[in-house]
């Protein structure tokens, strides 16, 4: 299995960003929790970051059929962007929603999620450890389908 971690804009300055919301861990502590839990679980795993929504709508083209799985921290994009609903549904690729606050119990305009309409799972208020629930998600959906 093959999953790619995609992170939208700000997301970068973890650890400086805010830390009462988001915490204190940096992004590349967030990397690193990810790819060690995928190394533990044998699954492949590319990460990648950016503040730009086109650019986050072309990385999400280029997944097309090279990804079994899309976990989605769409950032500030969540509540306002179709574009990348859109490209989700392009693809095709099974999505899990993944924020580090809780958007649902912060501001109002935070309830919406367009991406969210296109996701399997949301996955929020966990800090880096909702990655990595998102990453044990994927492995049961998978080893359930080997299954039967
Ligand atoms: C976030 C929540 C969003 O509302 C916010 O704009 C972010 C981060 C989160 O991970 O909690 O940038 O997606």
């Amino acid at each position: 299995m093959k999953l790619l971690v995609l992170n939208g804009p700000n997301l970068n300055l973890l650890g400086i960003r805010e830390p009462e919301i988001y915490g204190k861990k940096t992004y590349a502590d967030l990397v690193c929790a990810v790819k060690k839990e995928c190394r533990r679980r044998g699954i492949g795993v590319k990460i990648l970051q950016s503040n730009s929504e086109a650019v986050l709508v072309t990385m999400i083209q280029k997944a097309y059929k090279k990804y079994d799985g899309l976990i989605f921290n769409p950032a500030a994009y969540t509540h306002t962007s179709v574009a990348l609903l859109d490209a989700i549904k392009a693809v095709g690729i099974p999505t899990v929603e993944v924020h580090l606050s809780e958007v649902s119990k912060r501001e109002e305009f935070r309830k919406i999620s367009y991406v969210g309409l296109a996701a399997k799972k949301t996955i929020a208020g966990k800090g880096i450890d909702g990655y990595l629930e998102a990453v044990a998600y994927f492995d049961s959906v998978t080893s359930g389908a080997l299954k039967s």
